[in-house]
């Protein structure tokens, strides 16, 4: 395994997932880790990640300087580099020109991490130190205009440093770098397979479990249904699902997960029916916040009275996935920083008296749909665009009502099923409607009418913290606001929103 050190980058998890696109299995860890910590878990190679420090700066943050003793290859990104350089004698400052984007990289040791390079090539730079004199034990192997220490490695141990970022897709070579780093320099054989994955996972469980029953929640989504494939297939009828329909899903989504559930496990399924009860806890509620606090507080109820009528469950499962348990720094050696708490169903474990089962923990969002078609999920509930756990609630502005959501389900209907039928629905991340709150005049027929406005929103993203909208083709958006305007009963105009995350968030509410 290879174990990234992070420093603060933002493009830590991205380090990690090109390294695991190379077959090869790698760990987020906290930057602070001793030396011994890290050769304990036995690295093929170590790889420390950028971070928005500089390293003379009071408190930056530092890695065990022993590491670079322990003859295990580090490559060291951007701060990394910086730090791993400045741990070894050489002079990192302010460079006079600062470089951010693209920037032309000139390879003069084509060899080793930079075999089978181009002598010149496009690489992304964003920083503002560099290391300016490096020590006589190390050489460079590549520089830009302004960048004499490009690249660099030392002469006697195996310590490499790029100034640049191999991880990112402006850096068009650099899943060579990564590869010449992972299979030349740390000879890792590319053994981890999401396939191998999967069958480790299943034995896993299974041993685990023992002849205990799990409970697990559906909710629709990739994350949940990949849980509960994984389980089914480790443990079949000692799994018990449960699915709390608050009347807040898509339209027929409560019978696709049926279909879908039916057509793939033969597992106990319990569905809740809890529409009534949600929308009675919703009325006069139109304040954001608070509608996601009772939809979380009534989903806990609903599930847990449900849970309790399954006799004999010890676990809960949960779809946890990797970004989750290093966001909420509850890896035990992961990250310092608490960026946020995440929890499909928080809380409920500990009240429940559960121990908690997660399988997907180590995955990211693309590894665990890559697991879902591998365990013979359909394509389309793999590929599912995310929906929010308070589901059409924040998508209905103001008051929700069973008129409005009907309205709303109606024309996120029709919006999504165009989407699919352009061919788009792949390419765009999440696409819906919100009901706005606005009534305007309209014409149809030789009628004046005064009714409701919707949005369409649709976005780009690679993980939902920025977003762009998506470039939709102007005859897609006249065809989804025609029918929409049509079929829609209380619908007399569409709007587009072409607003970016940030400073708009995907979501309205
Ligand atoms: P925003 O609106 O914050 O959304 O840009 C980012 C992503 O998070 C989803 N989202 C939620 N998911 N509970 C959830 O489970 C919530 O309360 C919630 N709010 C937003 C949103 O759909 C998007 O994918």
């Amino acid at each position: 395994r290879i174990l990234v050190l992070d420093f603060g980058s933002q493009y830590a998890q991205l380090i990690a997932r090109r390294v695991r696109e190379q077959n090869v299995f790698c760990e987020i860890i906290r930057h602070d880790l001793d030396a011994d910590a890290i050769a304990r878990k036995k690295p093929a190679g170590i790889i420390l990640s950028g971070g928005p420090s500089s390293v003379y700066a009071e408190g930056a943050p530092k890695c065990d300087p022993a590491l670079f003793k322990l003859g295990i290859p580090v490559l060291g990104i951007c701060y990394g580099m910086q730090l791993a350089c400045n741990s070894l004698g050489s002079q990192v400052g302010h460079c006079e020109a600062r470089e951010y984007g693209r920037a032309a990289l000139k390879i003069s040791q084509p060899t080793g991490l930079l075999a089978g390079l181009p002598a010149e090539m496009d690489v992304w730079m964003s920083h503002g130190d560099q290391v300016n004199q490096v020590s006589e034990d190390f050489v460079s192997l590549a520089a830009t205009g302004t960048c004499p220490f490009a690249a660099v490695q030392h002469q006697t141990l195996p310590v490499f440093g790029l100034q640049f970022h191999p991880e990112v897709t402006h850096t068009p070579l650099g899943a060579t770098i990564l590869h010449n780093f992972l299979y030349t320099v740390c000879g890792c054989e590319g053994r981890w397979h999401l396939a191998d994955f999967a069958k480790l996972t299943i034995e896993r469980l299974r041993e685990e479990i023992g002849d205990h029953r799990v409970i697990c929640g559906l909710s629709g989504g990739v994350d949940s249904a990949v849980t509960a494939a994984l389980l089914y297939k480790a443990i079949g009828s000692q799994l018990s699902c449960i699915l709390v329909d608050n009347g807040l899903l898509r339209k027929d989504e409560q019978a696709a997960v049926l279909s879908e559930f039916t057509n793939h496990f033969k597992a106990d399924l319990h569905i809740v029916d809890a529409e009534d009860r949600f929308l009675e806890t919703l009325a006069g509620i139109t304040e954001p916040q608070e509608k996601r606090k009772r939809i979380g507080y009534l989903f806990i109820d609903c599930f847990k009275e449900e849970a309790t009528k399954i006799s004999g469950a010890k676990y809960l499962a949960q779809g946890t996935l990797y970004p989750d348990v290093i966001e909420s720094g509850a890896a035990p050696d992961g990250p310092a920083a608490t960026i946020k708490l995440h929890h499909n169903v928080g809380g409920l474990p500990e009240q429940l008296g559960f121990e908690l089962v997660e399988p997907l923990r180590d995955l990211f969002k693309d590894e665990v749909r890559k697991l879902g078609i591998e365990l013979g999920l359909p394509e389309q509930l793999v590929w599912r665009h995310p929906f929010p756990g308070p589901g059409l609630a924040v998508r209905c502005l103001g008051e929700v009502t069973r008129d409005k959501l009907e309205v709303l389900r109606e024309a996120d209907h029709i919006v999504v099923s165009e989407i699919k039928a352009a061919g788009l629905y792949r390419q765009t991340s999440q696409a819906f409607v919100v009901l706005l709150p606005v009534q305007s005049v309209g014409v149809m027929g030789d009628a004046r009418t005064y009714e409701n406005a919707v949005a369409i929103r649709s976005v780009n993203t690679d993980d939902f913290m920025t977003a762009d909208w998506s470039h939709l083709p102007y005859d897609l958006l006249a065809r989804m606001s025609n029918r929409i305007i049509n079929e829609v009963r209380g619908v007399n105009r569409v709007c587009y929103d072409i607003s970016s995350k940030p400073p708009a968030t995907i979501e309205w509410e």
